[in-house]
This record gives structure tokens, sequence and C-alpha cells, in this order.
């Protein structure tokens, strides 16, 4: 080549070498009789000096630079003069004095500075997402992104994982979202589906022997979008044979655990703790707590039998729950604040919020004369409300409305107080989920993980005479209150998978035309086999600070699914409309 170097990596140890630079002008500024261009290229950036003396040609030619022009710059390095130095960048000591510059391609005016200082719109950024990418924020993620891709292969590699792909045109697998549908040309009438994840074929991998099976892999899911949550994602997904879910936490810790040191510098403590749904739940309100911050859940269900107030009686009759959450330092926030926080838990579906503050050495609250005094005394010692606190009560008939709406409120108000610690990471396993969840809505029982997803030993008598009370083989991985990754020991013989599927309300006709495969394959000696897909995007939005997707992934969708680089999706011609057999309606 004939570059020599990356323009941000030219340093004092080059005084005197003769450099040859391409990459792209950041910015030239004419000081009459020296003009300086800030070179860049994917390592950073070098401060490029032209003057008359030196070579009055390309000193005229770099008057006609502009931001974002490709060009070649050639010269000997040299220091900066004394008081000149930028200690802000890695070449901040020294310049290159050019002896010729080539402009190799102009480029028109970009939409915005890539200085990474001003605060552009996110649409245009999408838009000019070729001019977004140079930004140093973006190139270090992808980096960075690449960095974990590269140590995941490898620790996989000495584990004795095997890394096989497989199809994409293929047929659903139910992960819980909608498919999307690929018609086919050749099959009139016929569509794949894009894989929601590779679950079926990696279970299969493991009937074909493979015993250790790995995949960074895109997985397809049409569902609504969010920071966290891209309709194209990948995974680094996992299976192994002969296994037990003491033994997939150990490889994953493994794993995470040498992403973090290898990637960030970060040692993890391993074993990461663990919770049961249960715990987590009743504790948290969520099933993927953060554990950066306290603010911990409590039961007051038999701590107000005195009361009055109509609420708490009502639901204390009705066999529903008062919970209850500390605010240290809460007692700072006014009416209107807590009318606000009361307004914002509606939507998590909480009937109302009673609160009561410790103010003045005594407690202040709407609902005081509804309550014993003795008991409110009770209740700020059971719950360690102290002078400038605010303990803070949801009831409900169900409870679960209850927990999760304080469980959303001690997330907020963790933000809200600054209650989380800048660059912690606290990972958790959460098991012990339920293998079933009543649906409302269908009215039907559905698999809380997935259908394929093994019942506890212990609880495969009750799976049909209590359905909601078998516990699943289940495990998430969570890190900062983000579900990074899911996994299960998986059903390996034939006769549990149909009773499951029949719990779930699929038929026999139904499941033999969906999992046929699935159920024929693992009547020819499944082995016992387990396994557990990482979230790869949310991992490296955690490991580089990002806080959305968005930010770690090159082109990314928009909230409503669209490239807005590509404009992706569009129209495509009635021809190949025909072709696929569709009409639109
Ligand atoms: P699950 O559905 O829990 O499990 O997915 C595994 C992990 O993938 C990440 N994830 C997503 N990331 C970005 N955008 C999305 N839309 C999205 N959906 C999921 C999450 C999640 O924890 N086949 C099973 C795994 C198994 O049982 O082995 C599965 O896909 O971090």
């Amino acid at each position: 080549m004939k570059r020599t170097d990356f323009c941000g990596q030219v340093t004092a140890r080059d005084l005197g070498r003769k450099v040859y630079l391409q990459g792209w002008v950041q910015r030239q500024r004419d000081h009459g009789g020296l003009i300086f261009v800030d070179l860049r290229d994917r390592e950073g950036l070098i401060q490029v000096v032209l003057s008359p003396e030196q070579n009055q040609a390309a000193y005229e030619q770099a008057k006609e630079l502009r931001a974002g022009y490709v060009l070649a710059a050639w010269g000997l390095v040299r220091m900066r003069p004394a008081g000149t130095e930028n200690p802000e960048i890695k070449t901040g000591e020294v310049e290159v004095s050019a002896e010729g510059i080539e402009v190799l391609n102009p480029a028109k005016t970009p939409p915005f500075l890539l200085d990474g200082k001003a605060e552009v719109d996110e649409q245009v950024r999408l838009r000019y997402r070729y001019l977004d990418l140079r930004r140093d924020k973006l190139q270090a993620n992808l980096i960075l992104r690449h960095r974990a891709a590269m140590v995941v292969r490898e620790y996989l590699d000495q584990q004795g994982f095997v890394e096989i792909e497989t199809p994409f045109l293929t047929k659903s697998t139910p992960e819980g979202a909608r498919d999307f549908l690929v018609p086919s040309r050749l099959n009139p009438g016929k569509f794949y589906a894009l894989p929601q994840s590779p679950q079926l074929f990696k279970q299969i991998l493991m009937v074909a022997g493979f015993d250790r099976y790995f995949q960074i892999v895109r997985c397809f899911r049409d569902e609504d979008l969010r920071a966290d949550r891209q309709p194209e994602f990948t995974q680094i997904d996992l299976e192994l044979s002969f296994v037990e879910q003491e033994d997939l936490y150990q490889v994953v810790e493994g794993l995470v655990a040498r992403v973090f040191e290898r990637a960030l510098g970060v040692k993890v403590n391993l074993p990461f703790p663990r919770l049961s749904y249960r715990e987590a739940m009743e504790r948290f309100g969520s099933d993927k707590p953060d554990l950066r911050y306290g603010l911990e859940i409590s039961d007051l269900t038999r701590d107000f039998p005195r009361s009055s107030f109509n609420r708490f009686t009502e639901v204390v009759n009705g066999g529903g729950r008062i919970k209850a959450l500390n605010v240290p330092g809460g007692s700072r926030f006014s009416r209107k604040d807590l009318d606000d926080l009361t307004a914002w838990i509606g939507q998590f579906g909480a009937k109302g919020m009673g609160w009561i503050k410790s103010e003045g050495g005594k407690p202040v609250s709407p609902i005081l004369k509804y309550l014993e005094p003795s008991e409110v005394g009770t209740v700020f010692q059971k719950m360690g409300v102290g002078e400038g606190d605010l303990l803070v009560l949801v009831a409900d008939i169900n409870p679960k409305v209850a927990l999760e709406a304080l469980g959303r409120l001690r997330i907020h108000l963790a933000e809200k107080l600054g209650l989380v610690p800048a660059g912690d990471f606290k990972f958790l396993w959460v098991n012990d989920f339920p293998l079933l969840e009543w649906s409302e809505e269908e009215k039907r029982f559905m698999a809380m993980h997935h259908p394929f997803t093994s019942p506890r030993d212990e609880d495969l008598e009750k799976l049909e005479s209590d359905p909601g009370g078998v516990k699943a083989k289940a495990y998430d991985i969570v890190l900062n209150g983000m579900e990074i990754g899911g996994g299960s020991i998986r059903i390996h013989r034939e006769e549990i998978q149909s009773r499951v599927f029949k719990l779930l309300g699929i038929g026999p006709e139904e499941a033999k035309e969906k999992f046929g495969f699935l159920l024929e394959a693992l009547q020819y000696g499944a082995p016992p086999h387990g396994g557990l897909a990482l979230g790869f995007d949310r991992l490296v939005m955690i490991l580089s600070g990002a806080d959305s997707l968005r930010e770690v992934i090159a082109f990314p969708k928009t909230q409503k699914a669209v490239c807005l680089m590509t404009d992706a999706p569009s129209d495509v011609t009635e021809q190949q409309l025909r072709e696929s057999h569709i009409r639109k309606r």
C-alpha cells in the first residue's frame, strides 16, 4: 500500500519519518500563510500543515479543501511548536509538514458535523448512516462489537463448541413474536418464515450428535420495537448435550467473564448470584431486577389490620396484597410530584398509590387519618423509614399488578434520585420460572419460555392436574436490569413433548404439521440437552455504555422498523408480486 500509517497512529515516535497518509478532511483552517488540515481515518486525526515555502502548488490546492474531502497527504512528521500541542488527541504532540497533497475525491458539504460535539437529530444520522458511522463513538462501538465476537468465538472453540449455520428460509419457530414471512416463488401460495431463533435446528443438531453447538446468528421477530429491541438482532446461540443447569451456568459465566475481561478490561466476579423468579418478583417487582441499587419491595398486607382505609380493606379482604417501597430521601417530593408519580404508575395497572412521608419527626400523609398511629410506627420500623424518607404503597387484588407497578417505580426513582452507580456491572441468574403462564386474552396457558422447555422432573406428575404449579428448567441471565440471555434444559422425550403441546392447546394434528420433524427426531435417540441464547446486541450495548441498540448495530431500523438509509421496506413491481403469487389487499 502507498499508505504508510493510519492518521490517528502517528506520534512522537515517528519524528523525522516521512509518512504517506490517506483519509478524510475533518476541518481546514486558513491562517493566511499557513493552512491547517485535520485529516482523519478510523484510528483518529492528525494535523497536516501546508505552507507556500514548502510547496506553493499544494498550498494553493489546500485552500479549496472542504470537510469530507478524501485526501492523500505526505511529508515529514515534526513536533508542533511549543504551546500548540493538543493533549486531547493521541497525535496531539506532532504534525505533518506536507510536501504534497492529492484530492482523491471531493465531497458535498455533509449535513452534520462529525466532531461529535453537536446533538444531531437521529433521523438525519440514520439517513446518512455512512457519515454517522464515521464518528468516533460509532467506530469505537462497532470495533468493540467485533472484538467481543472474536473473544466469543475463541472461547467457545476452546470449550469444544462447533459453529454450525442454520437456515434463514425456514418454518415458524414460536418464540412469542410474529414471524416475518417470505413467499416461495417455486411453491405457489406457500411461505417460509424467517427464524425467530435457531431453536429447533440446534436441538436437532444435538440429536445429530454434535454435542456442543454455537452460532453468532441473526434472528428475526416482527414485534413492537423499543430501545432494546430490533426486528433483526443477533444472538450468541448455544446448545449442549448431556448437561444440566449447573453445567450451562458454568459455561455461560465463563464466556461472559472472558468477554468483559478481554473487551473491557473488567473483571467479573463468579459465580453470579441466583434468584428464583418468585423471589425476583417479590423483592424487585421484575423478572430482570437491576441489582446495582437497593430499593427493595416488601409486603405489608398484614400490617394494617385496623386500618379503615377502604382501598386497603377491600384488597386485603379480597385476598389481594399491599406492597411497599421505602424511598430514601423521597419526602422532598412535592404533592404535585407524587400526583404525577401516581398517574405514571397507573399505566402499569396500579389503581392508585398511597404514600407516607417521614418529615419533621412525624408521618405525613393524606391517608393518615385512616391509619392507626401504632401501625404506621411499626411499619416505619419494619421498612427502615427514617427522617426524610418516603414510603410508597400499592394495594391490588392481583399481587402481580402491585409488584410490577412498584418494580417500574423502583427503576424510575433510582434514575431520578441518581442511585444508579456508573461503571458497575451486576449479573444474576433468574431461575425456577413457572413452565406456563395463563393468558387472560387467549384463555389458555402459554409457554413462559418456549414450548420445548423441560418441566422439573419432580413436577412431571402434576403436569395435567396442576399445570400452573409446574416449574421449568429455565433460566435467564440478567445484567443491570436487562435480560441479556435466556435458555433452558429441553424436553428430550417425545412423550413429554406431546403432553406439553397438549397443555398449550396444540393438538396432535397441529403439532404434527408444525413440529412433526422435531417429534420424530426425538424418537431417534435424542440425548438430554439444553442451551441458551445471549442477546449479542444488548451485551455490546452495555459493554459500550450506549443507551440504544441503534448505537451498536451498523445499519439499524427505526421504531417503525424502517431503514432510513435504504428506505426499506419499499414497494416492489407488479411482476415481482406476480412471480411470488401475491396480490396486494
Ligand atoms: P429469547 O427469546 O429469550 O430466547 O432470546 C434470547 C435473547 O435475545 C435477546 N433478544 C433481543 N435482542 C434485541 N432485539 C430483540 N427483538 C430481541 N429479542 C430477544 C434478549 C434475549 O434474552 N431460543 C431461545 C434461547 C434458548 O432457549 O436457548 C431464545 O431465543 O437478550
